[in-house]
C-alpha cells in the first residue's frame, strides 16, 4: 500500500495559476529515482490526502481502486508508472531490464480496461524505452512520461479554448461523473470548457449528476467547481429528465473514455441515459475529449470493452449495506454513447460537428491515420 501525506495546500488553484509545475491530481518529486504523489480521490471530499507510490504495485492499486481516476489521469499516472516500475532493475543487464520493461507494461495495462488514454501511454513509454542503452533509459522514461504530462495540460487548455464558444451567457449545463483536473494533468475536459467560459466573463451555471455508484459527480465535479468558484448544483442522476423537461438544462457536456473511429463514445454509466434524454429535449449533447482518448483501431464503439466492477459497489456502497444479502447485481462502469446523439465532439484540435467517420479523420488527420 502506497504510503500517505496530508495535502499541504488548501484550494485547488487553476491550472493557469499553476504554470507548468503541475501538482494538485498527481504529480513527480525528484530524478528519475524519485516518487509519484497522487491525491487519494477515493478520500474527498471529505479529506485532502497525497500517496506516494513507491512500487509499480501501488501505482497500479490505485488506478484500479481508483485513487487516480479519469482516462487521461489515468495516462499520465501509467506513464510514471512505467518511471517507477523500472527503478529497481537498473543493475540487470539490457536483457533483463528490457523484459522487465514489457512486463511492467503489461501490468500496468490490466489495471483498467476501458479507457484508451492508459494504452496509449504505456505504448508511448514502451517505444522509448526499447530505443534506449542501460546508461540513458532512466531519465528517457521520465522525461517522456514529463512529456506526456504537459501535453496532456496543454490539451485541456486547447478543449477549453475550443468548447467555450459553444456555451451562451446566463444558461445551464449538466456534466455526468468527472471530467475536470481531478481527472486529468490540467483543467479537465468538459469541466475546462466551463473554467474557459468562466474566464471569458460568461455566467454559466453547472448541474452535476451525482453518478452513481462511485458519486464521482457529488464527490468529485460539485467539490472541485465550488472550489473554482462555478455555481453548480448537484442532482441525483434520475432527475437530470425532469430538468430538461422544465427547461432548466441548455446543453450536456461530459468527457470520454475511448471514442472509435466513428464517435461512438464511452464513458461513465448513465451517459447514454443523459444523450439519450438531451435528444428527446432537443438539447445539444457534447462529448470534449483529447485526441489521446480516440481509439482508431475500431470502427465503431460496438468493441469498446467495458469494465465490470465489484458488486459491492452498488449493494454496500462506502460501507452501508442498501441490498439484500445475495441479491445478483449488474455493475458496468461505462457505456457507450452512439455517434448520432452526439452533436459535437469537442478536441484541442477543433470541434467535430456534425460526428462522423470522416470529418473525425479530416480534424484529428494525424491521430487518424491507420483508421480501419
Ligand atoms: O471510473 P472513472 O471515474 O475513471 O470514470 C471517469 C469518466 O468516465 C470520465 O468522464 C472520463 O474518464 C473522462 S475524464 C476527462
Amino acid at each position: 500500500m502506497a504510503r500517505s501525506t496530508k495535502r499541504s495546500f488548501e484550494d485547488l488553484r487553476s491550472q493557469a495559476e499553476l504554470g507548468n509545475e503541475g501538482g494538485r491530481t498527481l504529480h513527480w518529486e525528484g530524478d528519475p529515482f524519485g516518487a509519484l504523489h497522487l491525491l487519494d480521490q477515493t478520500l474527498l471530499p471529505i479529506e485532502e490526502r497525497d500517496i506516494v507510490c513507491a512500487t509499480v504495485e501501488d501505482v497500479w492499486e490505485a488506478i484500479k481502486m481508483l485513487r487516480v481516476r479519469g482516462a487521461p489521469a489515468i495516462g499520465v499516472t501509467a506513464a510514471y508508472g512505467v518511471v517507477v516500475g523500472m527503478q529497481p532493475t537498473m543493475k540487470s543487464s539490457p536483457e533483463k531490464w528490457r523484459e522487465r520493461l514489457n512486463e511492467v507494461c503489461e501490468y500496468l495495462a490490466s489495471s483498467r480496461p476501458t479507457a484508451v488514454n492508459l494504452f496509449w501511454a504505456l505504448d508511448r513509454m514502451k517505444r522509448i524505452g526499447s530505443g534506449c542503452t542501460v546508461d540513458n533509459v532512466m531519465p528517457r522514461l521520465l522525461e517522456e512520461a514529463r512529456k506526456i504530462e504537459h501535453e496532456d495540460r496543454d490539451m485541456c487548455a486547447a478543449i477549453g479554448r475550443h468548447g467555450a464558444a459553444l456555451l451562451a451567457e446566463g444558461k445551464s449545463y449538466l456534466t455526468h461523473c468527472n471530467a475536470g483536473s481531478l481527472a486529468t494533468a490540467g483543467d479537465g475536459t468538459a469541466l475546462s470548457v466551463f473554467y474557459a467560459a468562466a474566464a471569458q466573463g460568461k455566467n454559466i451555471h453547472v448541474y452535476a449528476d451525482e453518478t452513481r455508484p462511485l458519486l464521482q459527480g457529488a464527490r468529485l465535479t460539485s467539490w472541485e467547481l465550488k472550489q473554482r468558484n462555478i455555481p453548480v448544483t448537484l442532482l441525483c442522476d434520475s432527475m437530470a429528465g425532469w430538468m430538461m423537461k422544465q427547461g432548466r438544462i441548455q446543453g450536456v457536456i461530459t468527457g470520454a473514455d475511448r471514442i472509435a473511429a466513428n464517435g461512438d463514445a464511452a464513458n461513465k454509466i448513465g451517459t447514454y441515459s443523459v444523450a439519450v434524454l438531451a435528444r428527446a429535449h432537443d438539447i445539444p449533447m457534447y462529448i470534449a475529449a483529447p485526441s489521446s482518448t480516440f481509439d482508431f483501431s475500431l470502427a465503431s464503439g460496438a468493441s469498446i470493452p467495458i469494465e465490470e466492477r465489484d458488486p459491492q459497489e452498488i449493494t454496500n456502497g462506502f460501507g452501508k449495506q442498501t441490498a439484500p444479502n445475495g441479491i445478483a447485481v449488474a455493475n458496468p462502469a461505462f457505456d457507450v454513447t452512439p455517434a448520432e446523439l452526439i452533436t459535437a465532439l469537442i478536441t484541442e484540435q477543433g470541434v467535430i460537428s456534425p460526428v462522423t467517420t470522416e470529418n473525425i479523420a479530416r480534424v484529428l488527420r494525424d491521430d487518424a491515420k491507420g483508421a480501419p
